[in-house]
């Protein structure tokens, strides 16, 4: 390493210290939530993405309209779709969101989001940050909210995932000092961790849970988790009708496949990182990441989209009319819930248990022997009329 690449890796990262500042600063002046009650109307942006993704978006929002259709009828919600966050167009503009549409989703309060194609380095694609991470970033999405149950099993478990920091907060803007070293930064701030502890802990309290695990790896990235863990344990103490206990990632990753011992889990709060890794193994025994939905939430704006990638295969296959809508309507029970339609998301979500699982007349199987997404979608909508008659 030359002085010179000292000096540059110095710089960048005081770059990154004050960007971070910053960030911390206004997190913690932002202290007021959106009150759905008092919008004379909702604004529903529905943004489909790439790959399988317009489609299954498609499929959600029509549900979503069909359930929804009295409201916007009256003018009490606006259903807006949203072009432009397709992978041709991020490369051509060169950025994860281009500027129109950014403006365009904060126009929204709530966002119906399909996957998106993240380039990955090394690709020959150019390396522009994946469009979900800078979508959290750019509406301080901070609560990335995972539901998995499987009721024969007693399996009811809700993660809390971070959303904006941890490896995240400036995961594209690492440093390669010289040929030989390269640097990533994790990000912990008090607010940051505060706002997603308080949440989880508040959320156990409504609903009755009667734990909540704190994941971490404090004993080796001792400065970032060790930061999160002990707010964490801070905030704990808010709730004393609420056990709390602590896993380290790689044990908790071990006994979630423990089937004397998972069913004890009820609420995990988890560095991002973690939480990415953790959500996807705890969808797998659901019945895989296809069947998952995943709320985005922050203090003024939601986005609620899928847990899964783009499937960009099964568009190169031809078999994109076949892709499982499922994972965007468990979604869709979620938007419906943040927006104070609590009467709709449990109907929707009855309909998505009777449509996946009790009578399941039609199955998904992503080819030409199975359902079709729009015939899924015309199931999932004949189930909310008998359900509601
Ligand atoms: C998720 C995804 C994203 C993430 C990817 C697509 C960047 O895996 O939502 O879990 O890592 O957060
Ligand atoms: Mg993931």
């Amino acid at each position: 390493m030359t002085e010179q690449q000292l000096q540059a890796a110095l710089k960048k990262f005081e770059e990154l210290v004050r960007e971070q500042s910053e960030r911390s600063d206004r997190i913690k002046a932002d202290k007021e939530y959106l009150d759905f009650d008092k919008l004379d109307k909702i604004i529903i942006g529905v943004c489909g993405g790439d790959g399988i993704g317009p489609i299954i978006t498609k499929e959600s929002a029509r549900v979503l309209e069909y359930m929804l259709a009295d409201e916007v009828k009256a003018g009490k919600i606006e259903f807006k779709v949203i072009d432009g966050l397709t992978i041709e167009n991020r490369i051509a503009k060169m950025k994860p969101i281009p500027d129109d549409v950014l403006e365009e989703l904060k126009k929204c309060h709530v966002i119906l989001k399909g996957p998106t194609t993240t380039p990955q380095a090394g690709s020959d694609m150019p390396n522009i940050e994946s469009a979900n991470v800078a979508m959290r970033k750019a509406l301080d999405l901070f609560a990335n909210v995972r539901p998995v149950k499987i009721p024969e099993q007693g399996i009811d478990w809700t993660f809390f995932r971070e959303n904006t920091e941890g490896a995240y907060a400036v995961g594209s803007k690492g440093v390669n000092v010289d040929d030989d070293l390269a640097f990533d930064f994790v990000v912990t701030t008090t607010e940051g961790t505060q706002r997603i502890a308080r949440l989880a802990y508040e959320y156990a309290r409504k609903n009755h849970k009667d734990r909540v695990s704190i994941i971490n790896k404090a004993n080796v990235i001792k400065t970032t988790d060790g930061k999160f863990l002990n707010l964490c344990r801070e905030i704990s103490k808010d709730y004393p009708e609420i056990t709390t206990d602590e896993w380290y990632i790689d044990i908790a990753t071990a006994k979630l496949v423990d089937e004397k011992r998972r069913r004890d889990f009820k609420v995990f709060i988890l560095p991002n990182l973690y939480g990415d890794i953790l959500t996807d193994e705890a969808a797998e025994f659901q019945g895989g990441v296809g069947t998952a939905g995943s709320a985005n939430l922050g203090k003024r704006y939601a986005m609620f989209e899928a847990i899964h990638g783009s499937a960009p295969r099964m568009i190169d296959e031809g078999r994109g009319q076949y892709a499982d809508p499922c994972s965007m309507l468990r979604a869709s029970v979620m938007l419906l819930s943040h927006i104070g339609r609590q009467e709709k998301a449990d109907l929707l979500e009855k309909a998505l248990d009777i449509c996946m699982f009790d009578e399941a007349k039609l199955k998904i199987t992503g080819r030409s022997d199975g359902a079709t997404c729009e015939q899924f979608g015309d199931y999932v909508m004949e189930t909310v009329k008998k359900l509601s008659e």
